[in-house]
């Protein structure tokens, strides 16, 4: 018991979210060099894959054996066990991307001094605020020129509508960066290009009072601009409040460099300090603790093999309470039956690998032969609950697609009903119209491309597609109103999902404020459910 409590409270799971290139990969990177879990740099994965184009991208799962190395990785630090989730950005982004957000307990994002907010960290940041899950900024790439500090602060606090606190501040940047001044601790960390491999920076202790010694650290014209500046801070922004951190409603910031390896080690060690161990979760049933001996879980991510000789498929879980044992029997709640987990994977960096254990906090990848959907809870039989399903994310996307073979209308009918099920696309109907012409809708556009490919090497089905102009998805809330009878702008479409309930698809805000005003009683309702 004492065992299981050490195990859970020193485990910390989060996320790193950014806008592609703000530099997510070179920032684990710098993490895991620092805990050990790889000796050098450049072997961080899943980013020689970024770099390929769209249609590449089975062939490097295939490679891969499935894409668990970029999407998990383990790692221990100063006594902490750590996890992080890898939301990949580039064309890999789809809904997978914003379900394993679920699964995590806090937020790094990432952003380019030089570049501010970008769309895929606005994506990815109200994903997260939806859950009030803390998120910790890192401003990166100091050592270029960048935007002014304060207003990319101004920036994040508008977008964002969260308050900001600097933990340090930059001095200067591009070819004048100094280096950052520590708030909390009052003392410089100085900047040398190009600090490789694990080598620990030792901060200056200088308080910002210290003329003399300021000077001579960074000169009189900087010395003078960081004192107005942190005195502007120190008066203006908002107070340090670490149960504000906590509930996501202040993001503690960190400026640095992560390709120089600056400012990387500060920021993991305050991040550490200020995040909890795993949080209770809500289910049916009443709240988990997560320590709570009995083992819970949820699925939040299935990863169809796309090795075309192994038809399996990963489920991704999170566990949330307790302690897991293999081929100790659980009871997959949706299923209702009960079950052995016999050869559960883990990630430590690179290496994938047969689990006997793991605690509340991890993650953890079970072989699926097709029981598990997206949400599932497994649980020791004795606890009774289900967890709270995971959200279903508007797709962005929207396209027709039919098919072509009519002689292939069982396998196309099971193809997308199977795919739809796993979570890897959302399909709907169009009213009057049956299974062999639907709606196919995503977030991101290698949806589609995973679409083709699996629908014709796993049941050998090719389709017509035809993309749509529609980029936003609106519940039609009126049960009782005829649709065929809306007044509706000609771009508008109306679909229906499996269970009948409309839906309309717009090509823009104009279209919805048309339809609004021009049906009285109308109401529409936005698609994420939360
Ligand atoms: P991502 O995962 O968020 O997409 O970004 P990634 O880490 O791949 O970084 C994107 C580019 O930005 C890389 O350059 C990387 O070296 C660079 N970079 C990351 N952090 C910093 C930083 O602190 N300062 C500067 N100056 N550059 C940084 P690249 O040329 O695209 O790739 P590579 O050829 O260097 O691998």
């Amino acid at each position: 018991m004492a065992d299981l409590k050490q195990e859970i409270e020193r485990r910390r799971t989060f996320a790193i979210i950014s806008h592609p290139d703000a530099g997510k990969t070179t920032l684990t990177e710098k993490f895991l060099l620092y805990g050990g879990a790889i000796q050098s740099a450049g072997t961080v994965k899943g980013k020689a894959s970024d770099k390929h184009a769209v249609s590449d991208w089975m062939e490097i799962e295939k490679q891969r054996g499935i894409s668990i190395t970029s999407s998990v990785m383990q790692f221990e630090y100063n006594g902490y066990c750590i996890n992080i989730l890898d939301t990949p950005g580039h064309q890999d982004f789809s809904e997978d991307t914003y379900r394993t957000l679920m699964a995590a307990d806090s937020a790094v994002m990432v952003i380019d001094a030089a570049k501010g907010i970008e769309p895929q960290t606005r994506k990815l940041f109200h994903v997260c605020a939806k859950r009030d899950i803390p998120i910790f900024t890192f401003i990166n790439k100091l050592d270029r020129e960048a935007q002014d500090p304060f207003d990319l602060l101004d920036e994040l606090e508008r977008e964002f509508g969260i308050g900001t606190y600097p933990m340090n501040w930059p001095i200067s940047c591009g070819v004048n960066f100094q280096g950052v001044y520590d708030r909390a601790k009052k003392c410089i960390l100085t900047f040398e290009n190009h600090h490789g491999g694990r080598q620990r920076l030792e901060a200056i202790a200088c308080d910002i009072t210290e003329t003399e010694k300021l000077d001579s650290l960074i000169g009189e014209y900087r010395r003078r601009e960081l004192c107005e500046q942190v005195e502007l801070l120190d008066g203006a922004c908002f107070d340090f409040d670490l149960e504000k951190v906590r509930h996501g409603k202040l993001s503690p910031v960190f400026f640095g460099s992560a390709l120089n390896n600056f400012g990387i080690e500060p920021f993991l060690e305050s991040f550490l300090e200020m995040t909890t161990s795993p949080l209770t979760r809500k289910a049916e049933g009443g709240e988990v603790d997560p320590f709570d001996e009995r083992f819970s879980a949820f699925v939040f991510k299935i990863q169809a093999n796309m090795n075309k000789a192994h038809r399996d498929r990963i489920a991704f879980m999170r566990i949330c309470s307790g302690k897991f044992e293999r081929n100790e029997e659980y009871f997959h709640v949706q299923g209702g039956k009960a079950l052995k987990l016999s050869q559960p994977q883990q990630m430590m960096a690179q290496e994938r690998e047969i689990i006997d254990t793991a605690y509340a906090g991890d993650i953890i990848g079970v072989f699926d032969p097709g029981i598990f959907s997206i949400g599932d809870t497994i649980a020791d039989p004795s606890m009774k609950i289900r967890f709270e399903g995971i959200p279903t994310f508007a797709p962005e996307h929207f396209a027709i697609v039919e098919q072509i073979d009519s002689m292939k209308r069982k396998q196309f009918d099971k193809g997308m009903r199977q795919i739809a099920q796993e979570g890897a696309i959302q399909i709907f109907t169009l009213p009057g119209s049956g299974m062999e012409r639907v709606i196919v809708g995503v977030v991101g556009m290698l949806q589609y491309e995973v679409l083709e490919h699996r629908m014709l090497t796993e049941y050998g089905v090719k389709y017509r597609k035809t993309d749509l102009p529609h980029t936003l998805i609106r519940w039609v809330e009126n049960k009782d109103i005829d649709i065929s009878r809306l007044k509706l702008s000609a771009d508008t479409r109306w679909i229906q999902d499996f269970h009948g309930n409309d839906l309309l698809i717009f090509s823009g805000e104009w279209s919805i404020d048309w339809a609004l005003s021009n049906n009285e009683g109308l109401i529409l309702s936005e698609f994420d459910k939360m």
